[in-house]
């Protein structure tokens, strides 16, 4: 039985039922607490807020856990693929070989764009931001596609290709977004080739020479795909949901978390620190100074990478990737004095008090960026791939809110504090 919360307000008393998640995580049900007290609850940045009952992910912040559909990010970055781990996020059970195949050759079968959209990429100018033209071209690619715009919120018999289609149409869109950016010829992609392999291969060959598709490269990138695919209710994710529960389609609900996702707080870190690492290093900082700067209010300056509003431990992701960037820069031979003055940055951190009493760790977005270094993926396309390896998060969480029977529309409330009434003053007599 669960307990009630119990509130005392202006002389009265009011009970507050409560519950408990699978994992223990409790929390206060206030919806019916307008209506009882006249009272709303507020919370900066939502940091107390739980906004949905959710089965995808679970995040232990003080343990450094993160699951999805249970199974523990350890277990899925040895074992699985990315396009494994998405179809058990999305469908939340890991594919038998019959499902996994059905999977695959929805991905293939949907991975070209239409030929038209590859004059919407024409009209982009060649410095754009991949993550601008990726976030248009997602709704682009709606527009191209009579069945979407006419589908019925809910269908779940469609809800399977579209799904497919908006995870292997980002991996194209992304892929000819780098190219135009770079003024280089659009790479199709090739039936043969796996989702990630099929990506670098838009991504770096030439219509003269195939890229040499590296198993430990493929593997790598197809690690952060995976370790990036889902992550409760983030930023972006809940933007996600937010838009879905209008009860807007699919790719313009995954246009909007793309949106999201760039700011340098949240998947633009991937790319805000290599910047940071760049220019530590070209000012010959061993990156003392930096980390003094980091931790002065006035500076402007943050240690990107560290710190995460869940994780007050270790993010697990991190560990795998720092490991995984030393299995491939040894691999391929490649040392990066970046990744000295990471691995650096994090020894002083993690010694010094601020960082300590902060319980600020390094965050998924750390290390990543070195791998993609190391793969020869430009900056600007960082977090274009956190966007792509997101996809799968997006769209799970897109379909919990397509399958909610009470399907309400997202609308928080405030407190208001602007002016009282006041009337219209002509402008003949404004000052
Ligand atoms: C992602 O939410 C998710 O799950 C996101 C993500 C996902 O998979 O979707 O995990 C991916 O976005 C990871 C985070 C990437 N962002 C960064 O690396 C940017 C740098 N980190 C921060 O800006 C910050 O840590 C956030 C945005 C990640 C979290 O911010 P919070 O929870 O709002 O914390 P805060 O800004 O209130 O900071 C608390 C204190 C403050 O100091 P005081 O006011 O208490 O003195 O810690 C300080 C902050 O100034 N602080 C930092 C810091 N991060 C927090 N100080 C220096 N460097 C930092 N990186």
């Amino acid at each position: 039985m669960n307990k009630t919360a119990k509130l005392e307000l202006d002389g009265k008393q009011y009970s507050l039922p409560t519950l408990v998640g699978t994992e223990g995580e409790k929390a206060i049900d206030i919806s019916a607490l307008r209506t009882q007290t006249g009272y709303i609850t507020l919370d900066d940045g939502y940091g107390n807020t739980g906004s949905c009952l959710s089965n995808i992910t679970f995040i232990d912040g003080e343990r450094g856990i993160l699951r999805y559909r249970g199974i523990p990010i350890e277990e899925l970055a040895e074992k699985a693929t990315s396009v494994e781990t998405a179809f058990l996020i999305i469908y939340g059970h890991l594919p038998t070989r019959a499902e996994l195949r059905r999977f695959s050759d929805l991905l293939t079968e949907n991975q070209y764009l239409h030929e038209d959209m590859t004059f919407h990429f024409q009209g982009f100018p060649s410095g754009a931001h991949p993550m601008a033209m990726l976030s248009a071209m997602i709704n682009a690619a709606s527009c191209f596609d009579e069945g979407l715009m006419h589908w019925q919120f809910g269908a779940r018999n469609e809800f399977e290709v579209y799904a497919a289609r908006l995870i292997s149409q980002v991996r194209t869109i992304a892929a000819f977004s780098h190219r135009k950016s770079r003024g280089l010829p659009l790479i199709y992609p090739k039936k043969a080739y796996k989702y990630t392999a099929n990506f670098l291969h838009m991504l770096f060959s030439m219509p003269y020479e195939d890229y040499e598709l590296k198993p430990e490269v493929v593997h790598a990138l197809d690690l952060i795909f995976l370790l990036h695919a889902d992550h409760e209710q983030n930023c972006s994710t809940a933007t996600v949901r937010m838009v879905g529960s209008s009860q807007a389609n699919l790719f313009a609900s995954a246009a909007a978390g793309v949106c999201a996702l760039w700011g340098p707080l949240h998947g633009g870190a991937n790319q805000a620190v290599i910047e940071m690492l760049q220019e530590i290093h070209s000012t010959g900082d061993d990156g003392s100074k930096f980390i003094n700067a980091a931790k002065d209010k006035n500076s402007g300056k943050r240690l990107m990478g560290f710190g995460h509003r869940v994780y007050k431990n270790y993010d697990p992701r991190a560990k795998i990737i720092k490991k995984a960037c030393d299995n491939l820069l040894k691999v391929l031979n490649h040392n990066d004095p970046l990744l000295e003055i990471a691995k650096k940055l994090e020894e002083s951190a993690l010694h010094d008090s601020y960082f300590i009493e902060r319980k600020l760790y390094p965050n998924v977005d750390f290390y990543s960026g070195i791998i993609m270094r190391a793969i020869g993926i430009p900056v600007e396309m960082f977090p274009v791939i956190f966007a792509i390896g997101r996809m799968p998060g997006w769209i799970a969480n897109y379909k919990e809110i397509m399958e909610d029977p009470k399907g309400r529309i997202y609308r928080p409330r405030q407190v208001y504090e602007g002016p009282t009434e006041k009337h219209f003053v002509p402008i003949e007599e404004r000052k």
